[in-house]
């Protein structure tokens, strides 16, 4: 069995045992660990008034060498494209990247190796994250890369960069507008932010209430202080847009 006949199976049988429930819930990447649902908990703004625009999928990534499989599993650049993702943000050499969300460090070590050599700062929520990245790097041979404790009101960057590239992470985000306003102190006065997140109706994902249109995401980064500058249609799960300052009139 192949593994997209597995993970449609896996997701058939999760469907099932789910039914009835009040808010069903399906697999952030192709391939989920089931035994992380009981720490899943879902956020939409009906159920949450407290967030303000959209919902976000509050969920716990804990055991980070178990979603190294998932996340840098090599079958991913088919259709995540990183090389080709990498060479759109047009790093220039002694720039620097936050790799914001950076999971087990797939984006992070390839932003590292690429051509411009940026310094990235490696930022997740999790510990276990976090304590993965640094060991990544540094059996790497990465000098280039600094992991980061972000929390979730903070990236909690030491230094302002000039771009923030976000991976299938916007939608763990509680109260982005409010979030993003913050995060602009922690990017050059030209910089850019990069979120990549999952298209509605595509084959992977979250569940749709939790995958936003380029509309809504220009919306509330529009609140935050953002316009969009470029948006990218080569990737076929997920969308691809680019944010930097709105002009102050
Ligand atoms: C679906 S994974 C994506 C990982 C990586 N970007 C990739 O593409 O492989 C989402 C990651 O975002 C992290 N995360 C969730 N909310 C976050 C927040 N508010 N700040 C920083 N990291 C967060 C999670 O711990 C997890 O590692």
């Amino acid at each position: 069995m192949n593994r997209t006949t597995a993970w449609m199976i896996g997701f058939l049988l999760s469907g099932l045992a789910l039914t009835g429930a009040a808010q069903t819930e399906s697999p952030d990447h192709a391939h989920m660990d089931h035994s992380q649902m009981d720490h899943n908990q879902m956020h939409s703004a009906a159920a949450d008034p407290g967030v303000a625009a959209g919902g976000h999928m509050d969920r716990h990534f804990e055991n980070a060498d178990e979603w190294a499989k998932e996340f840098d599993d090599p079958g991913r650049d088919q259709w995540q494209k990183p090389d080709q993702v990498i060479a759109a943000l047009g790093l220039k050499h002694g720039q620097s990247v936050a790799d914001l969300g950076a999971g087990t460090g797939y984006f992070t070590v390839r932003l590292a190796k690429s051509a411009a050599a940026p310094k990235v700062f490696a930022a997740d929520i999790e510990p276990s994250m976090v304590d993965h990245l640094r060991r990544r790097a540094a059996g790497e041979g990465l000098k280039n890369v600094v992991a980061v404790q972000a929390t979730a009101e903070s990236a909690n960057l030491p230094q302002p960069v000039d771009w923030i590239l976000i991976v299938d992470t916007y939608h763990h985000i509680a109260n982005r507008p409010a979030y993003f306003a913050r995060l602009a102190a922690s990017l050059k006065p030209n910089g850019r932010i990069a979120i990549i997140d999952w298209r509605h109706g595509g084959p992977m994902g979250p569940p749709e209430d939790f995958r936003f249109s380029p509309e809504q995401l220009d919306g509330e980064m529009k609140q935050a202080g953002f316009t969009a500058v470029a948006r990218h249609d080569f990737l076929p799960n997920q969308m691809f847009l680019v944010y930097g300052r709105a002009k102050r009139r």
